[in-house]
């Protein structure tokens, strides 16, 4: 389905400037994935559409919009912290209005609890409602009346949504959307819906159109980008998705995340070794280093798998670098099964690690199964994960000291007098420059590192 300016449009943009005594200000802040970044693009887009200016603070703004996560409990405490913090602003400007949407929404009893808790919000909309926003503030402003939607899934995806994008030259393009894996501790299934995939047709137009505006680095975005095609017109794998993408002319890279272990092919690395475009990177969550674990977390893989993967891509690629995402004191992870995740995070050696704490979500497999471990102990796990994770990343960035190597430039670095940019393996590098050349690609000598972050000056000579 294509996004309309439907009917109503014209009337609503009036209504909002008729509403409001001055032009109106709105403030939306996405919470979560890189998914629901992009998700809160599109939303500016529309706002912008309608009439509003867009702003960075709540405080002043005459519409604020929460873009809710739902994956972890800490998640949704801050987004109803936040929520609260808004109700003095409200008193202050009885105008203001409140929207809150995105993960959290999709579930019945979050909607529930903000109807009873914190009436002062007057508009609710789930993941895939963004099409409908106009339509709800003109109701919140025709009737006066709260405007919530319940929660629903909707299999149709709607394409052509205008958008707002954070970058002018770093792009989200998201390829699929929902997932089917339902990993046990996981809510993203249940709060997203099915796996649904774009056509490759939709894609390819809004990749042409970023690199013809000068997007210089696109990631591509799914729950699992490596079940990518399925149920299509014209199935089409994601490593052949990845190859067309990255054959199209134009001087720019490509990434994309997230990979499943369970479904990351050989033809993935192969295609990623074929094609100098596509960053030598790979983020291949492990989640546990225990056989019992990983079957406990319904992840389809095993440790042995999962290692011949990463020493295929190893061998394919020297260059590559590896990130994950690792969860800490799953029930029944024992000290054993923790012994099992450092031993191959010692294998792999990952330049970034995620690491969360086992969080509780509702309704999800997990939720049932028993968790004697004490907090302190999960803590202590985690501790032990990051110290091991510096350790290697440290010496990594050490090895990397005397390269001559490409980043994309970033901005201003952390570093006085410096600026900041990623290389392909996804380091970051600090260094000084006397141009700002922000959104370029530029050759930089790497001289030295603090922990983790590179450092140098940029090169003279501008090219390999
Ligand atoms: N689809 C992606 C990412 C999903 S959410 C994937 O499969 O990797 C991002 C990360 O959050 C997950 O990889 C997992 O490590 C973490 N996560 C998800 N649910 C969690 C929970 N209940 N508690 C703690 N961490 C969780
Ligand atoms: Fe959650 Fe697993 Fe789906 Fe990732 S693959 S979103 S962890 S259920
Ligand atoms: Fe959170 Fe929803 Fe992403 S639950 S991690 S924002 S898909």
């Amino acid at each position: 389905m294509d996004y309309q300016n439907f009917v109503e449009q014209d009337r609503v943009i009036d209504a909002i400037a008729n509403y409001y005594e001055t032009p109106p200000l709105a403030y939306m802040h996405s919470f979560g994935c890189q998914q629901n970044v992009n998700d809160g693009e599109k939303i500016k887009g529309v706002l912008v559409q309608l009439g509003y200016g867009l702003t960075d603070r709540a405080e002043g703004a005459d519409l604020v919009i929460f873009n809710t996560c739902a994956v972890r409990e800490h998640a949704e405490q801050r987004v109803f912290g936040n929520i609260g913090a808004l109700k003095n602003l409200k008193v202050a400007n009885p105008k203001m209005m409140i929207a809150v949407c995105g993960c959290m929404v999709q579930q019945k009893t979050v909607v529930d609890k903000i109807k009873q808790s914190y009436p002062y919000v007057d508009i609710v909309f789930g993941v895939n409602g963004i099409d409908q926003l106009p339509h709800m503030i003109g109701e919140r402003i025709r009737t006066r009346k709260k405007v919530i939607m319940e929660p629903a899934e909707r299999t149709e995806l709607v394409e052509n949504l205008p958008i707002h994008r954070d970058s002018s030259f770093k792009a989200w393009l998201p390829i699929m959307y929902g997932c089917d894996n339902f990993c046990s501790y996981c809510i993203v299934p249940f709060v997203r819906g099915r796996e649904r995939s774009r056509s490759a047709e939709n894609i390819l137009a809004e990749f042409r159109a970023l690199i013809q505006s000068g997007y210089k680095e696109i990631t591509l975005l799914g729950q699992n980008v490596n079940s990518y095609g399925k149920g299509l017109d014209h199935p089409m794998d994601f490593a052949d998705l990845l190859a067309m993408l990255a054959e199209e002319p134009g001087d720019f890279r490509l990434r994309f995340m997230t990979s499943h272990p369970k479904d990351a092919s050989r033809k993935l690395i192969d295609t990623i070794a074929t094609h100098d475009k596509i960053c030598n990177n790979l983020h291949l969550p492990v989640q546990s280093g225990s056989d019992s674990i990983l079957a406990q977390m319904n992840r389809k893989y095993n440790v042995t798998e999962y290692l011949s993967l990463i020493r295929y891509a190893k061998e394919r690629i020297p260059e590559m670098t590896f990130s994950s995402d690792i969860i800490v004191g799953f029930p029944g992870e024992t000290e054993e099964d923790f012994e099992k995740t450092l031993e191959l995070v010692r294998e792999v050696g990952y330049v970034q690690l995620f690491t969360f704490i086992y969080s509780k979500r509702t309704g999800t497999k997990a939720a049932m199964m028993p968790d004697s471990t004490p907090y302190s102990a999960k803590t202590a796990r985690i501790s032990k994960l990051l110290n091991l994770h510096e350790e290697f990343a440290v010496n990594f960035a050490e090895k990397m000291v005397g390269r001559k190597v490409r980043v994309l430039v970033d901005g201003l670095g952390k570093i006085e007098g410096t600026w900041s940019g990623r290389l392909e393996n996804n380091l970051v590098a600090e260094f000084s420059a006397p141009e700002n050349h922000t959104g370029k690609f530029v050759w930089v000598n790497i001289t030295g590192h603090r922990g983790i972050l590179l450092t140098g000056s940029i090169a003279e000579e501008q090219g390999e």
